[in-house]
């Protein structure tokens, strides 16, 4: 329960509302804004500039003469480092207000944006800060009386669409790798959360970036994201939400100019407890893969199978545990569950509520909290079958479906029926089944006896229809890229 003293009034001043173009803070050329919302009351906390394709074109424009003209270009590589230390400093410096843009933009809870997202968002900007002076071709022995070697070039313009469910830590797995290469960029940040990530424009200024590297044009997807994705000076886009914009994104650059195109999109992840797992690890551990971020992770641990023998015991301490969990004010310090991110994501998590209580067991939860705000309970199904909707979509909501299995073969085979392959875990103390599923699931990510575990030098990314491309560690810096070969007459 709410009391007096676990609440905190947020307290901060929202200054960055406009596009951010060549160093400059500009209203839209339509003059069009858009509201953002507070999830948790569904009032507007500030009006942002909306760009479209006129703005694209502008911000396009800015990037390239960036690119090929500006002092980003001649900068050394340290120097390009120096500066998104000076950054990652910054944000630091500045992470009670960043925390707070991000609790009230996106309603995760304070607490989990000051403890996650924020140590999170620096260290991925340090960990790529420190590449920057790291990247380096290599000498190749070719036959005949030559001198071979390789060059790792920016790719150039880049274009960067981001999602709503991690507001800065997107925006760094994006910038960290492009800035560190010396890219420029145009980036969209979600209609959804637009603050952070326009704060963090400010604060790129103070950092001291040249104008023109960094561009952000807050809007709408089918307008600003879209002319982004089909613009014909763009050299590259990288593109995370839902596979469904991730074929359009794809499609757009197949139709102009062949931009190279990295995807991070939706995820029914496999969640696997074994019946020798450590059950009061695995119990939380799985509460934990499905609930966090209010369900909306891309690699949520959605379909959670659980071994005939303790099924019926881990569905009970499940359900029980999800009735536990404290949903409400992200600024009060005992709120573990904050509301959906808008009414879209919200009414969408509501339908498939109701296709679960048609065809699975509702063990807990299944409504909404209050009538103000995007708040759901947390929500368990048991008696999930393969074929039913809730255990072949992406949910992205506090929605848990059990499925029972009996042996290791069966539960990969099924792990595997999936059009995604984003994440998986599994939990057992036995290493060759732990061993097992590693090899045999099909997913960008393993955990074992773990979850969501994310570190900025360890890669991540889809097989199947979650993505093309890894992104974080040194993988991530292939995406942005080109390999140049230059051979001399000896
Ligand atoms: P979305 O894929 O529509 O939006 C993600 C980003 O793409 C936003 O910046 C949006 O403005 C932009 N966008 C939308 N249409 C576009 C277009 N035609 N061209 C270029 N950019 C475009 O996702 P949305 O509508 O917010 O959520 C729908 C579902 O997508 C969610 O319920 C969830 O299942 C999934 N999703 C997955 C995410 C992930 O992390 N992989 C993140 C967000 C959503
Ligand atoms: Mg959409």
């Amino acid at each position: 329960m709410a009391t007096a003293t676990t609440v905190m009034e947020p307290n901060v001043k929202i200054s960055a509302t406009k596009l951010l173009i060549n160093g400059q803070w500009v209203n839209s050329a339509s003059g069009k804004t858009f509201p953002s919302i507070n999830p948790s009351t569904g009032e507007e906390l500030a009006r942002i500039a909306e760009a479209d394709a006129a703005d694209v074109d502008k911000a396009v424009s800015a990037a390239r003469a960036a690119f090929e003209k500006g002092p980003w270009r001649k900068m050394t590589a340290s120097q390009r480092g120096n500066l998104m230390f000076k950054l990652a400093d910054l944000i630091e410096k500045n992470l009670d207000e960043l925390a707070q843009l991000e609790a009230l933009d996106n309603g995760k809870p304070y607490s989990v944006a000051r403890g996650a997202d924020l140590p999170l968002t620096i260290a991925c900007y340090r960990y790529y800060a420190g590449w920057a002076d790291k990247l380096q071709g290599k000498t190749i022995p070719v036959n005949g009386n030559y001198f071979t070697y390789t060059k790792h070039e920016p790719v150039g313009v880049v274009a960067q669409i981001i999602p709503w469910n991690f507001p800065l830590l997107m925006q760094a797995w994006k910038l960290g790798p492009a800035l560190a290469t010396g890219c420029t960029v145009v980036m969209k940040p979600a209609e959804q959360t637009p603050l952070s990530a326009l704060r963090v424009g400010e604060l790129a200024l103070e950092a001291g970036f040249p104008p023109g590297v960094l561009n952000l044009l807050p809007g709408y997807g089918p307008t600003a994201g879209a002319a982004l994705a089909r613009h014909m000076d763009v050299d590259k886009v990288a593109f995370t939400g839902s596979t469904e914009v991730g074929h359009l994104v794809m499609k757009a650059a197949a139709e102009s100019n062949l931009k190279r195109v990295t995807l991070e999109l939706g995820g029914k992840s496999p969640n696997i407890v074994f019946a020798d797992a450590d059950m009061d690890k695995a119990i939380e551990g799985s509460h934990f893969a499905l609930f966090f971020n209010q369900g909306q992770c891309c690699c949520a641990g959605s379909r959670t199978f659980v071994e005939d023998k303790v099924y019926d015991e881990f569905v009970e301490r499940s359900a029980a545990r999800a009735k536990k969990r404290t949903v409400g004010n992200p600024f009060d310090k005992n709120t573990e569950q904050g509301p959906q991110v808008d009414q879209e994501q919200f009414t969408k998590v509501m339908g498939y509520i109701d296709s679960g209580k048609q065809q699975a067991k509702l063990m807990a939860g299944g409504n909404r909290v209050g009538d103000k705000g995007f708040f759901i309970e947390p929500t368990v199904f048991s008696d999930v079958k393969d074929d039913m909707k809730i255990a072949q979509e992406e949910i992205f909501g506090p929605v848990m479906s059990i499925l029972r299995f009996k042996d290791i073969s069966e539960v990969v085979e099924r792990a595997n029926k999936s059009l995604y392959g984003l994440a998986a875990a599994v939990w057992t103390q036995d290493i060759t089944k732990a061993h097992a599923i590693a090899d045999n699931v099909r997913a960008g990510t393993v955990w074992v006896n773990c979850y969501d575990v994310f570190d900025a030098a360890a890669p991540f990314g889809g097989f199947k229809q979650s993505g093309i491309g890894r992104e974080l560690g040194e993988y991530g810096l292939a995406n942005y890229t080109e390999v140049k070969t230059v051979t001399i007459k000896l």
